[in-house]
């Protein structure tokens, strides 16, 4: 018999440890499949939302956006998937079934790929949310072409640096893949420790953010030329330290993904452009591409994963995993849950 269990927050701005209540299996809508979770990775957003009470739209509520498992039933009209496809998605967060945090989440198809068997479930929940988010601030924000799912890959080079600022977050990891593909010559910024990794990801130049000269090392990598600058971390430090970091005469573009990122530091020639995985699906030709290319990426092997940091408990593991991601302590690498390790 299948357990239908949601980790649960019970009230706003709750402080107490998120809960596991039962629900009924959901109805699904066109476009619509049930995914039984075998694995369900950790975003700042998750935490965010319990402590600044945003996106909860009633109680209790469900977080989560990555998923990974077997289709276990497919609603009217989809036609792309079957019942026991491995698949991993970005589950929208509209409803509480609409979240990872769960036994058995609804998704719908377009936000969803297959998972060949090449890559584990844990492995693979660390894409959807990330991975869209760094594509969509790639195409939106900074008008980056990407490789097609029936194109080259990677493209040709294009001798044109792009700045990855906080390349060993899970944003960044895949914003330097994608880049790294599309043909220009990655710069990117990391803790020491995470140097070798980040170039393992196709980084052509790192340097440490904590050096008080990094903008300058940049600038000198950068030649005059960078005019591309993706700001995964977006606080007003690395904003400016982003805005300081363009090069080119002609100035250029910033993509941010947090709301609080400043933008009054944009000057006459570099602008700075909000972005976020929201781009992806406001624009469905822009989340259609992305998804495509990353079922062609997956099933070449060509898609580096984060490093995967299981969590004991399953789901009762949450509660201290998003305790981690508030002290600040995750440092390239992904928190995952094996629904499997949950104590019902
Ligand atoms: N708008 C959206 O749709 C959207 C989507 C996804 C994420 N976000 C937001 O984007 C941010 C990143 O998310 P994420 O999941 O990628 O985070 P993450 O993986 O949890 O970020 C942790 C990483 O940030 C790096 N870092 C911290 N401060 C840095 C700095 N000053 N300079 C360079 N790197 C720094 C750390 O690098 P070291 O360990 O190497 O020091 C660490 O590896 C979060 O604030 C998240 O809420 C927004």
């Amino acid at each position: 018999m299948p357990v239908f269990k949601a980790l649960s927050i019970t009230e706003h701005h709750q402080k107490t440890p998120l809960t596991l209540l039962d629900f009924e299996e959901p109805q699904l809508e066109d476009g619509e499949i049930l995914v039984e979770n075998v694995a369900v990775a950790q975003n700042p957003i998750d935490w965010k939302q319990v402590d600044y009470d945003f996106g909860i739209k009633s109680l209790p509520w469900v977080v989560g956006g990555d998923i990974a498992g077997k289709v276990y039933k497919v609603g009217p009209g989809v036609s792309q998937f079957k019942v026991g496809d491995r698949v991993i998605s970005f589950p929208s967060r509209k409803t509480t079934r609409h979240a990872a945090y769960q036994t058995y989440s609804v998704t719908e198809a377009v936000r969803t790929v297959k998972l060949p068997e090449s890559y584990t479930f844990e492995e693979g929940s660390t894409i959807p949310l990330t991975y869209t988010t760094a594509g969509a601030g790639l195409v939106h924000a900074l008008k980056v072409t990407l490789p097609t799912a029936d194109g080259n890959i990677p493209l040709n080079a294009r001798n044109e640096p792009l700045l990855v600022w906080g390349g060993s977050s899970s944003v960044g990891s895949y914003a330097i893949q994608l880049a790294n593909l599309a043909g220009y010559d990655v710069i990117t910024t990391a803790s020491k420790a995470n140097h070798d990794y980040v170039k393992s990801l196709g980084a052509k130049h790192v340097f440490d953010y904590r050096d008080a000269n990094v903008v300058e090392e940049i600038r000198k990598a950068a030649g005059n030329n960078l005019s591309l600058v993706y700001d995964t971390v977006s606080t007003p430090a690395t904003v400016k330290q982003s805005v300081e970091s363009i090069t080119s005469p002609t100035g250029g573009s910033i993509a941010t993904i947090l709301p609080s990122a400043d933008s009054s530091l944009s000057t006459d020639t570099v602008k700075i452009v909000s972005t976020g995985s929201i781009k992806a699906f406001e624009h469905p030709e822009i989340g259609r591409a992305l998804y495509a290319l990353l079922a062609v990426l997956l099933e070449k092997k060509i898609l580096k994963t984060n490093p995967v940091k299981v969590i004991d408990g399953g789901l009762n593991g949450v509660n201290e995993g998003f305790e981690l991601g508030r002290q600040g302590k995750v440092s390239a690498e992904k928190f995952v849950y094996r629904i499997a390790d949950t104590k019902f």
